[in-house]
C-alpha cells in the first residue's frame, strides 16, 4: 500500500515537471520596462519556465520576433512541449546568454530593441532532485545548469583546498560560518567523497551551532548558493553578458535585469552606473580630457522591488529587484 502511495506520488511528481513549477518573479515590471511594441525583435535571455517568454511573445505581434535562451536543454525541450505554437514561432536557443553576440550573429541579427535576463535558476530546478540544487530533496551533488558541460558540485567540493573553499563561502554566500564549514566538509571528504545533496547538508548542519539552526534560513541555504555560482560561473557570465547587451541594443533599446540576491545586484548596478558615466577623467583634472560618452541612461535609480502582495504569493519573490537601463543614441 505504502509502495503503491509513493509510486503514485513520484508519477505526480515527474507529471508537475512536465509543466513549469516556476512562478515568475516582477515579470510586469520588468516586462513593463521593456517598452515593447508591435514588431520588435527582443531577448529573453533566461526562457526558464517561459513566463517572460509567452508575455513578450503576445505584446510584440504582430511581426515581433523573440530570441528566447536558456543553458538547461530541459528548459527548452519542456518550453517545446508544453507551448508548441509558440515555440515554432520565436528563435529558441539552447545557450549561455554570455554568448549573445555569437547567437545574433548565427541568427542574422544585428541589434535588438529590447533584452530581458531573470537570474538564476527556476523553481523547476529546485524540485527535480536528479539536480542537485536543492537541499531538501537528496540527489546527486551536481548543480550545473548545463549538464552537458563543467564540473559538477562534487567534484569541486572533492579537489579545492579548504582556504579556496571558505573563501568562495564567503564571497559567494556571505556565509559567516565559511571557515566552520569549509573544514568540516574537507574533513568529511577525506574519509569519503561526499556525493549527495543530503550527505553535504548533513556536514553542514553538524558542523554549525546550535544557535545557527533557528534561523529563518536552513543552516545549509548559503553553501548551496555559494557552490551553484562556483558550479556555474554564474558572476563571470554575468559581466560578459551584461557588457554584450547594452552594446547589442539600439538607440533607445532597453535592458531589464532581475536578480535575486545582493551578489548579483552588485554586478548589475557596478556595470549599469560605469556605463551610465560620462566623463572617466580623475578629479584632479579641472577640465575634461577624455570625451567619454555615457552608453546607457538609468531608467529607474535604484531599481524595483516586489510588492507585499508579490512577496505573499510568491515568497522566492522577497529578494528579487530589478534594475533597468536605456541605450543612448550616440
Ligand atoms: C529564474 S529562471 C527564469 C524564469 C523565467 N523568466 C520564467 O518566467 O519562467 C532562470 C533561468 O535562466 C537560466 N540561466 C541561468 N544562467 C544562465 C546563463 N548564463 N545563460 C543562459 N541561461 C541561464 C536557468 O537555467 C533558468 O532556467
Amino acid at each position: 500500500m505504502i509502495k503503491t502511495n509513493r509510486t503514485s506520488e513520484a508519477i505526480e511528481h515527474m507529471k508537475q515537471l512536465e509543466h513549469s513549477l516556476h512562478v515568475p518573479v516582477l515579470m510586469k515590471e520588468a516586462i513593463d520596462a521593456l517598452e515593447l511594441k508591435e514588431g520588435m525583435t527582443v531577448v529573453d535571455a533566461t526562457l526558464g519556465g517561459g513566463g517572460y517568454t509567452r508575455e513578450i511573445y503576445q505584446r510584440i505581434q504582430p511581426g515581433g520576433t523573440v530570441i528566447a535562451i536558456d543553458r538547461d536543454k530541459s528548459a527548452i525541450d519542456r518550453f517545446q512541449n508544453t507551448d508548441p505554437e509558440i515555440a515554432k514561432e520565436i528563435i529558441l536557443v539552447h545557450s549561455n546568454y554570455s554568448d549573445l553576440r555569437k547567437i545574433l550573429k548565427d541568427n542574422d541579427v544585428e541589434t535588438v530593441d529590447a533584452i530581458v535576463a531573470d537570474l538564476g535558476i527556476s523553481s523547476d530546478h529546485v524540485e527535480e532532485t536528479n539536480r542537485g540544487f536543492s537541499f531538501r530533496h537528496d540527489g546527486p551533488l551536481d548543480m550545473r545548469m548545463d549538464q552537458n558541460n563543467g564540473q559538477t558540485a562534487a567534484e569541486l567540493v572533492a579537489r579545492i583546498s579548504e582556504r579556496d573553499l571558505m573563501m568562495l563561502l564567503q564571497e559567494y554566500g556571505d556565509e559567516r560560518h565559511a571557515r566552520r564549514i569549509a573544514h568540516a566538509i574537507c574533513v568529511a571528504r577525506d574519509e569519503k567523497m561526499i556525493m549527495t545533496t543530503g550527505e553535504l547538508s548533513s556536514i553542514i548542519e553538524n558542523a554549525l551551532p546550535v544557535r545557527a539552526h533557528h534561523q529563518k534560513i536552513h543552516p545549509a541555504t548559503r553553501t548551496f548558493q555559494a557552490l551553484r555560482i562556483a558550479v556555474n560561473e554564474e558572476y563571470d557570465h554575468l559581466r560578459i553578458f551584461l557588457t554584450s547587451a547594452i552594446d547589442v541594443l539600439t538607440a533607445f533599446g532597453r535592458l531589464a535585469v532581475v536578480s535575486f540576491h545582493s551578489g548579483e545586484d552588485r554586478i548589475v548596478k557596478t556595470v549599469f552606473r560605469a556605463n551610465a558615466r560620462g566623463c572617466i577623467c580623475p578629479k584632479e583634472l579641472p577640465i575634461c580630457q577624455c570625451d567619454h560618452e555615457p552608453l546607457v541612461r538609468l531608467v529607474t535609480k535604484k531599481g524595483c522591488v516586489p510588492t507585499e502582495e508579490e512577496i505573499a504569493h510568491n515568497p522566492r519573490a522577497r529578494s528579487a529587484r530589478m534594475r533597468d537601463v536605456e541605450k543612448l543614441l550616440f
